[in-house]
């Protein structure tokens, strides 16, 4: 079985409209949301809230989103709107995660945003350690206030995290660019003018890994 930071090293996202069935039942579902709920919060404010969407959720969300694209793009031909209403409908199952922010709250709100942050990528972990896999994508339906509204939250304090697709892979995921750890890490140990990276890791020991 993969340990956790194997898991980590290894993780991957799936192109949401590769996912394929099945994806995680009810059961499964509880056990990775008991997981990803399990982040870092300042203050215990919960500031995240997440709406399950199965085929027939996915389905409504798609025609008002395919209404609001038809509205936007009077130009738009019938396939790119009905791309538009699949678009949310591509894998077995859809997660809408948004942050309910308390403006004002002593706790900023940028931190209540990141333990929303924080817990869309546990909920990719959690799906990745459960054999299934997952994409988090925000689009543009993310953006628009009459999603939110459908849903059931105030945009003017609610935000959307993201869409947190989830399913099987049908196909094997390909690694893809990373940035080297001396581009993003650095020692510091005094103030200094720029920040400066180029941290050197120390050779990897055989066997280490
Ligand atoms: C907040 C957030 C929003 C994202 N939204 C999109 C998006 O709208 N479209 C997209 O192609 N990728 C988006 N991504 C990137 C993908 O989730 C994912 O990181 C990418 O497919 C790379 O795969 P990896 O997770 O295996 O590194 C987003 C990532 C984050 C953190």
């Amino acid at each position: 079985m993969m340990d956790a930071l194997d898991l980590m090293l290894s993780r991957r996202s799936a192109l949401a409209q590769t996912l394929v069935e099945p994806g995680p039942d009810d059961r499964q579902l509880a056990r990775l949301l008991r997981a990803a709920t399990r982040v870092p919060d300042h203050g215990k404010l919960a500031p995240w809230r997440i709406q399950i969407l199965r085929k027939p959720g996915q389905a409504r969300l798609g025609a008002l989103c395919a209404g609001l694209f038809e509205a936007a793009n009077p130009e738009a031909n019938d396939k790119q709107i009905a791309f538009e209403r699949q678009r949310l409908q591509r894998a077995p199952l859809l997660l809408a995660v948004t942050a309910k922010l308390r403006p004002g709250h002593k706790i900023p709100e940028h931190e209540q945003l990141l333990s929303g942050g924080a817990l869309c990528l546990s909920l990719l972990l959690a799906a990745e350690a459960a054999g299934f896999a997952g994409q988090w994508l925000t689009e543009w339906p993310a953006y628009r206030a009459e999603v939110l509204q459908a849903l059931g939250h105030d945009p003017a304090t609610d935000r959307m995290l993201g869409f947190i697709y989830l399913g099987s892979r049908s196909e094997p995921a390909a690694e893809r660019w990373r940035p080297a750890l001396e581009e993003v890490v650095g020692a510091w140990s005094e103030p200094v003018e720029a920040a400066a990276f180029g941290w050197q890791p120390p050779e990897e020991a055989p066997g280490s890994g």
